[in-house]
């Protein structure tokens, strides 16, 4: 038997926006399938790249829309280095091509941009783009953009753990108080919620060194839908299904 819920449920039509109070405040995206997105069309991997920077217009409008916080897009891994040079350049030249195209409509709607991940290795010009829509955004107080730039989970967590030693060494911390509150203050990501929900496109089943300690009790998500056909509607069945899950953290 359908309770009177159930009844609404099935009645749901797919484009409607999720609603209730369990929306995730933050959502992460491993963004994947650009290259076979292009390669299914007969592209180069550029095209499927450059399609990618208009969904990513898309989901962050759609996930404003239905009430998340934070988004965090995974838009370069310290791994992605290993490309060819000339896709590589062009990755570094889509962070100021989306900001000149979109930073008046999310300064409009309030967006606050933000990035996490190395910045010394990022080419003037890309970092300078980012800084300036930082910048700009700074006292936005609607959705958080964030971008995951030159990210790498393991570089973060080394990092946080050198920052600690360092206070160690230099006598202004007792080892016996480093607790997880400690270490997390020197993850790129301090400040942020961790990610509610966690998805994945382009079908591959793996984090990629992506938020691994932040993720430890997020609900993952994936799809076979390359990012650049990602849509809202797929945004939405992930936080539906998202909706109907019972998040235990350990307890019953
Ligand atoms: C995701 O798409 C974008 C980045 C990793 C920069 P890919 O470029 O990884 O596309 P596939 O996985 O090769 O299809
Ligand atoms: C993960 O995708 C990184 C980003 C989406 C930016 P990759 O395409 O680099 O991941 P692997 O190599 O398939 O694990
Ligand atoms: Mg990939």
């Amino acid at each position: 038997m359908f309770t009177e819920q159930d009844m609404q449920h099935s009645q749901l039509k797919s484009e409607e926006i999720p609603s209730g109070d369990n929306i995730p405040e933050h959502v992460a995206i491993i963004m994947d399938g650009n290259g076979r997105w292009a390669k299914a069309r007969g592209l180069p991997r550029i095209a499927g790249h450059h399609n990618g920077m208009k969904a990513i217009k898309r989901i962050t409008k759609a996930a404003d829309r239905a009430g998340v916080k934070v988004l965090t897009l995974y838009a370069f891994s310290t791994e992605n280095w290993k490309r060819p040079k000339a896709e590589v350049e062009f990755l570094m030249k889509l962070p100021q091509e989306f900001l000149s195209l979109e930073l008046g409509e999310l300064i409009e709607n309030n967006v606050q941009v933000k990035m996490m991940g190395n910045r010394d290795l990022l080419p003037d010009h890309t970092l300078s783009a980012i800084e300036e829509a930082i910048r700009q955004t700074a006292n936005n107080t609607g959705l958080i953009l964030n971008f995951a730039l030159n990210y790498g989970s393991r570089l973060e967590m080394v990092e946080s753990a050198k920052l600690l030693a360092r206070k160690v060494a230099a006598g202004q911390l007792d080892p016996e108080t480093i607790g997880e509150a400690e270490f997390e203050q020197g993850l790129l990501s301090s400040g942020l919620p961790d990610p509610d929900l966690l998805i994945r496109t382009s079908g591959e089943l793996r984090l990629s060194n992506f938020m691994l300690w932040q993720l430890a009790y997020s609900e993952f998500w994936f799809t076979e839908v390359y990012w650049p056909e990602f849509s809202d509607q797929h945004l939405y069945d992930a936080i539906r299904e998202y909706q109907q899950r019972a998040r235990r953290y350990g307890g019953l």
